[in-house]
């Protein structure tokens, strides 16, 4: 097993020391290559049946393609703006491309939990009036400019502006948009204000913008991932293997392919590595039995894992002598971000750690304590970077590229001190042989990224491929 686990001295001394029991309990979570390597060819299974016309239907990985087929160039220029709806948050951004060089003023507007669960008018009329005040405060509400809209849920696309929600995920769940065409959606409510115009040249996934603004500055950019409150990756994909394609086969002879590989799993293939945690979490999930990878890996779920895992263990008397922060017991009291924070303590100090003790209203953690909670920290999060590296070379040993750039965007992998690393590693060993590819971090996709897919329709007359 190549993961190798910090064991401070104190332990070493300490023979009453509950390490071993822990180590052990937290085994299931510690995956061994070959278990890596099946996810990576289960997860081969799943996309070619989401890319196949005969089985895409019942095909958990749906593979939609995007019907973005250029990569920008670098040259594209204009006023654009952007609407990025997919977590916690939704931003409009101005955005002002160059050649080669970008500007963008942004303005964030919380999502209030009563909207992303009430009804899809109110979460649509919500987005109008943000993108409003926007438009006024920055004076571009004269002539309507051309729109980029970030959707980051899964959408079975019909064209470059029409995008029908396939299901709700990340703990939105608005009535009456399941099905519905958002794009639409977005139009009808700015008709409903009558006092903004606008133009929307493309609807596209986090993924997708991602890759496009990393493709802007690198051209070996293939792959886009996102690691933040829900895990995806998109690809760029030889139409030839689409049998779902239903546009011209014109050159360029490829299309962006939103694999919304975060269900991967839903039809049972993953139970080989799955456990009660990961159950315990589906179950009393927004929507249980759906984005079961998803679950085990991205910022909506894994400090709930974490903290499933130290409830059990702390249930079982070998953490906090029995006795933990009651905090500890309570659903979603502990945030992905904590696993972060603990982790980037140096080896042998718990100064974060304790923070994080303190934060939950525990106060006199022994080092042991300390040290034993880092180890289960580590254990979940090295779980999902595993896993999504596993995900991630299975992409490219799907492509069979020499080379290839792997965009990554998401507050799980920009804030985790080791993700990148653990993953850069991981996927070393999963791939074939004669393959490279680097991980690169892409500033803010959604937002330039939608600018850009908006740009690049302009530049090749997209008007007419709407
Ligand atoms: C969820 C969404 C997907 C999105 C991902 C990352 O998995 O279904 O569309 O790309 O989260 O935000």
């Amino acid at each position: 097993m190549s993961v190798s686990f910090y064991l401070p001295e104190l332990e070493l001394e300490n023979p009453k020391s509950n390490r071993d029991e822990i180590e052990e309990r937290c085994a299931e979570l510690i995956l061994s290559d070959e278990q890596l390597r099946e996810v990576c060819q289960r997860l081969l299974v799943e996309i070619n049946r989401g890319l196949n016309k005969d089985t895409n239907k019942e095909a958990t990985v749906k593979c939609f393609p995007t019907y973005v087929r250029e990569l920008p160039n670098g040259e594209e220029c204009g006023k654009f703006l952007a609407l990025d709806l997919g977590g916690t948050n939704f931003r409009v951004l101005l955005i002002d491309l160059g050649p080669h060089v970008f500007h963008m003023e942004s303005k964030i507007f919380a999502v209030p939990q009563s909207v992303m669960l009430g009804p899809g008018t109110g979460l649509f009329d919500h987005i109008a009036e943000c993108l409003a005040t926007f438009m006024h405060e920055n004076q571009v509400d004269v002539s309507p400019l051309p729109l980029g809209f970030t959707f980051s849920f899964p959408c079975s696309q019909e064209g470059l502006t029409k995008a029908r929600l396939a299901t709700w995920t990340k703990g939105f769940k608005c009535s009456g948009v399941e099905g519905e065409d958002v794009v639409k959606l977005l139009q009808e409510a700015i008709a409903r204000r009558g006092d903004i115009k606008i133009d929307v040249m493309a609807v596209l996934n986090d993924t997708t913008g991602t890759l496009m603004a990393c493709a802007w500055k690198n051209p070996a950019c293939r792959i886009g991932l996102i690691l933040g409150t829900g895990i995806n990756a998109c690809y760029v994909e030889r139409l030839e293997n689409v049998q779902l394609w239903d546009g011209d086969h014109d050159d360029p002879k490829q299309v962006v392919i939103n694999t919304e590989l975060g269900a991967f799993g839903d039809n049972g293939t993953l139970e080989f590595i799955r456990t009660e945690y990961d159950r315990t979490i589906d179950q009393h999930s927004l929507n249980p039995g759906r984005q079961l990878f998803e679950k085990m890996i991205s910022g909506m779920y894994m400090g709930e894992v974490t903290r499933l895992v130290l409830a059990q263990l702390t249930r079982e008397g070998l953490l906090f002598d029995g006795m933990g922060p009651e905090t500890l017991f309570e659903p979603g009291q502990f945030f992905t971000k904590y696993v972060s924070e603990i982790e980037s303590d140096k080896k042998g100090e718990y100064t974060c750690c304790r923070q994080v003790l303190e934060e939950l209203g525990y106060d006199d953690a022994s080092d042991e304590d300390c040290a034993n909670v880092r180890f289960i920290c580590e254990a979940v999060s090295r779980r999902a970077a595993h896993i999504a590296a596993a995900a991630v070379a299975c992409l490219l040993n799907k492509m069979g590229q020499k080379h290839v750039t792997v965009a990554v965007d998401g507050s799980l992998y920009r804030f985790h001190p080791h993700f990148h690393d653990l993953m850069v590693e991981k996927i070393r060993q999963l791939i074939n042989p004669g393959l490279t590819f680097d991980l690169m971090l892409s500033e803010d996709g959604s937002g330039r990224g939608a600018a850009l897919v908006a740009a690049v329709a302009v530049r090749i007359g997209g008007l007419a491929a709407r």
